[in-house]
């Protein structure tokens, strides 16, 4: 018995050494280690030897037993640690579960944005997030040294160039290129020098909006503001507008949407105001008709801004803007 043991032992390792793939490693499991393998021969011969023998010789085939499950072990995550040879597929694995996107909430709520603008006949529009001054602020009729600068945190690259503060610049270039009637929406990042808050982050989102024709009145501006507030956020959306001022608008107003959580009757999220603030808007100011070459005796016009990410807060309950930039799939994977 002895003999045989070291015999089996010796022509093991040998083949063993020779093992280059998985097919010879699975050869070599079958020829020694399954259950009518050379090794489980041996254990039947086992009732031949010698009673008193029996128990040291018992346990010295186990000792065998263990090194060879542990060499075959080992060489066994030595080949599949290679990963080259396909002959190590190992179909009885469990797959990997594919990781499946989704739409990040901003997206999904600029979508549904749109796609109401567009329904309501809205081009839209693009322009750059480095932006000149003078798209940014003098030709949107804020000239330098004007209070309403102040207004705007601005992120200056040089002194004649900044990333844009707001989306209205959009406004601008539109018109520049473009002879009325206007009928756009312009979506997109805006930039301000604020210190990152639950409610303040450097970057955000905006989408402006502007329409130009003969006869457009402020009438206009509350039918499409209206209407949107209900597309948005259901029929019963009460809108109003408080007097404001913009440089580019005048009149210019900012407006509210009553508040979808308690319905104006005054909650937590409104402050108890019963309103929620959603932007500013106005008639497009003969001045900036003027910047762009247009006739303000013949055109008349409107614009709004809109707050994306605000927008989305209020639909989707959220109370901090940072989650929206942060990537954390756990917040990400609950859209
Ligand atoms: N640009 C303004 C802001 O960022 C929002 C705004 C106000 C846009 C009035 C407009 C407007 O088009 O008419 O706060």
């Amino acid at each position: 018995m002895q003999e045989k043991m070291k015999k089996l032992e010796k022509s093991f390792l040998s083949d063993l050494n020779n093992v280059k793939n998985a097919e010879h490693l699975e050869h070599l499991r079958n020829k020694y280690l399954s259950r009518k393998g050379l090794l489980a021969l041996l254990f039947t011969e086992l009732k031949d030897v010698d009673p008193t023998l029996r128990p040291q010789t018992g346990k010295a085939l186990n000792d065998l037993k263990t090194v060879f499950h542990e060499k075959y072990q080992e060489l066994f995550l030595s080949l599949r640690g290679r990963g080259s040879d396909k002959d190590q597929l190992d179909l009885t694995l469990q797959g990997r579960l594919p990781f499946i996107g989704r739409k990040h909430p901003l997206t999904t709520i600029l979508d549904q944005m749109k796609m109401i603008f567009n329904a309501m006949g809205f081009r839209i529009e693009d322009g750059p997030e480095i932006e000149t001054d003078y798209y940014n602020f003098e030709a949107l009729n804020i000239p330098k040294n004007h209070p309403a600068r102040d207004m705007q945190d601005t992120l200056y690259i040089t002194e004649d160039i900044v990333l844009r503060t707001h989306t209205s610049p959009v406004q601008i270039r539109v018109m520049e290129s473009t002879k009325p009637p206007i009928r756009i929406i312009a979506p997109g990042r805006v930039y301000r020098r604020d210190t990152p808050d639950a409610s303040h982050s450097p970057f955000f989102h905006q989408v402006e909006g502007l329409v130009v024709d003969e006869g457009i009145s402020f009438g206009d501006l509350k039918g499409v503001i209206t209407s949107f507030a209900h597309k948005m956020f259901g029929p019963d959306i009460e809108v109003r507008f408080r007097p404001s001022f913009f440089p580019f608008t005048e009149p210019s107003a900012e407006y509210d949407f009553v508040c979808i959580f308690c319905r104006g009757k005054g909650c937590r999220v409104c402050k108890n105001t019963g309103w929620l603030e959603i932007s500013g808007a106005g008639m497009v100011d003969p001045n900036v008709f003027e910047a762009v070459g247009y006739d303000p005796e013949k055109y008349t016009g409107y614009a709004f801004g809109m707050g994306v990410d605000r927008i989305a807060m209020l639909k989707y309950g959220i109370d901090d803007i940072r989650l929206f930039f942060e990537n954390d799939m756990r917040f990400l994977s609950q859209f």
